[in-house]
């Protein structure tokens, strides 16, 4: 059977966001959008700081709580096998054992799990579907994605660019992390949509980050709106 990975419920918690996005104090107290947010306790643990996150993701938000609980479960060996079989965790920096990356993983998800109810009545979860956002633009200061624009194969060859372009709109900076597929080369994607943001945008295709999992994946991609002179 084929998984499909890209939906599957495991989310990073704010420590490894923080190290992914290279992330300090003053960037957390920006509007910031998670896009592709998935399980991801960032928001959970922003909010309890005071922080202002919104985040999106099309599939979860469709769920209840009791079935999102059910994903969860059904994925847990997966979340923690599949890396094992692909990576064999070569470039770890941050997990002590697989019993450590399978306590982050739980956690972070549970996290999220108790938040996402009163978060979805404050309207800080959102579904929404890249490569279209229902926000205005400029709405945020920062807008990140984690493990899913360069991670997985989506349907359509532009779907990263166009979905770049789109976090741009909302946001005044776009951060994505990891810039690997999920077997570990460098996206393809990476350089052709290097070279076009450059005509629009300031573009950092790879700015060294302190989190590495994947065997040389510590490096986001950083586009900002060009300052005008
Ligand atoms: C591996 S998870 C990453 C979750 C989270 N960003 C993290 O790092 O913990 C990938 C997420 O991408 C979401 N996704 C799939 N298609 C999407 C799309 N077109 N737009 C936005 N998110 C999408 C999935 O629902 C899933 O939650």
């Amino acid at each position: 059977m084929l998984l499909q990975l890209d939906r599957l419920p495991w989310g990073h918690c704010l420590d490894e966001y923080n190290r992914m996005f290279s992330l300090n104090e003053s960037d957390r107290e920006l509007a910031i959008l998670d896009c592709a947010c998935g399980t991801a306790s960032f928001n959970a643990e922003m909010t309890r700081l005071g922080n202002k996150v919104i985040s999106c993701d099309p599939y979860y938000y469709q769920r209840t709580p009791v079935e999102i609980d059910a994903l969860i479960q059904e994925a847990y060996h997966t979340v923690i096998d599949f890396p094992r079989e692909l990576y064999a965790y070569g470039g770890n920096n941050y997990f002590e054992s697989e019993e450590h990356l399978a306590n982050v993983r739980r956690n972070a998800t549970l996290e999220f799990l108790e938040d996402f109810p009163s978060g979805l009545q404050q309207g800080r979860y959102v579904t929404a579907e890249l490569p279209v956002l229902p926000f205005d633009d400029g709405q945020f200061d920062l807008a990140l994605c984690s493990h899913f624009l360069f991670t997985y194969p989506h349907s359509s060859e532009n779907f990263p660019l166009e979905a770049i372009t789109e976090m741009c709109r909302v946001a005044r900076e776009v951060r994505v992390f990891p810039l690997l597929d999920r077997f570990g080369g460098i996206s393809e994607h990476l350089n052709p949509i290097r070279t076009i943001l450059n005509r629009s945008f300031h573009v950092e295709p790879r700015t060294e980050v302190n989190y590495e999992f994947q065997k040389g994946g510590n490096k986001m991609l950083r586009v900002s709106k060009k300052s005008s002179a």
